[in-house]
């Protein structure tokens, strides 16, 4: 059979619509905006210049002192959001993780530059006690070494209505407590900041892909065991019942984390549910990227592109990248 008898009567050639790149243009699926990244920054009190993250080629710890201006670069890149986490001096981490609801803490401080310098930024912080336990749990250990999710809680809204006295627009709950977005939301309306929005974090894995993060950030040894409150790999069921318990409890973003090895929880909660959905692109993802291209193995541009794009085509709204000022100036998004 020749092809032309085999394509038949139905006359399907696909390859009519990428025929120019006018027409593959008209008829693009998926687009990538600059609105679409949120920055993370390793904001630093233990340097006073900027330090460089050994395993996050491009990333630096941003002294508290520098912070101002970095974000008015990032903003000028077009970003409109950036994710804030702490790196604080080791004596300050014990077991109760108590530095994360200090009124006058690193991050607390943070948000209030970030506000002043940046007004239209959106700011959203980090909620987890890792940044600030010896141990670098998200929680509160108790005397048989287990996680207490209740206590933990307690601290978590603490935490919070610090984060929403110093100016944050949303806290992101990342530590995986049961009932935590319920209880964060009451400890908010209570003191009266009915307007600082959730982002929670429902689909949090047991990744080994956090490696540089904690890196970054000081937290514990690389292959610390969160298996007890992080999902395991496996899990996709599990991700729906968590969506589904924190648009209940109150929660205005979903975050899927990390993102490329799960595209898949990506699709599914951006089926379930009907509020934005974040993916964050983690440290080890980024990692990956860019130890490639510093091989000559890949070319970044490209790879960047396809990596964020595919995010967005699962069904992320927005992306948690490291590549964000870099992409929003690189780009042509
Ligand atoms: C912890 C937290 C982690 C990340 C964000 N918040 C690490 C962890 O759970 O161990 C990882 C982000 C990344 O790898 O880029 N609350």
């Amino acid at each position: 059979m020749t092809l032309t008898q085999y394509i038949g009567n139905a006359h399907r050639r696909p390859r009519r619509l990428r025929k120019t790149a006018s027409i593959r243009a008209m008829i693009n699926e998926t687009t990538l905006k600059k609105e679409h990244l949120i920055a993370p920054i390793f904001v630093s009190e233990i340097e006073s210049e900027l330090t460089p993250i050994e395993s996050l080629p491009g990333v630096f710890r941003v002294p508290v002192t520098q912070l101002a201006e970095w974000v008015l670069k990032i903003q000028s890149a077009g970003i409109k959001a950036v994710m804030l986490f702490p790196v604080i001096f080791a004596n300050k981490k014990n077991t109760e993780g108590n530095e994360a609801w200090n009124p006058q803490g690193l991050i607390q401080n943070a948000i209030n530059i970030v506000k002043k310098a940046a007004p239209e930024l959106v700011i959203f912080a980090d909620v987890a006690l890792d940044p600030f336990t010896s141990h670098g749990h998200d929680g509160l250990l108790n005397a048989a070494g287990e996680i207490e999710n209740d206590t933990t809680v307690d601290a978590l809204c603490n935490m919070s209505v610090t984060l929403a006295q110093a100016g944050v627009d949303f806290v992101s709950p990342s530590d995986m407590m049961d009932g935590r977005i319920g209880a964060i939301r009451q400890a908010l309306d209570e003191a009266h900041f009915q307007n600082v929005g959730i982002l929670a974090y429902s689909a949090k894995y047991a990744s080994a892909f956090y490696g540089p993060f904690r890196q970054a950030i000081a937290s514990g040894a690389r292959g610390l065991d969160k298996k007890t409150y992080q999902m395991s790999t496996g899990q996709s069921r599990e991700a729906a019942i968590e969506a589904e318990l924190d648009v209940a409890e109150g929660a205005d973003m979903l975050m899927v984390k990390p993102a490329l090895c799960y595209l898949d929880i990506v699709a599914k909660v951006r089926a379930q549910c009907n509020i934005p959905i974040v993916a964050y692109h983690v440290s080890g993802e980024y990692a990956m990227l860019k130890a490639a291209v510093q091989n000559n193995w890949l070319d970044e541009k490209p790879a960047v592109m396809e990596t964020l794009l595919s995010i967005r085509r699962a069904g992320a709204d927005l992306i948690v990248t490291y590549y964000a000022q870099w992409a929003a100036e690189n780009l042509d998004i």
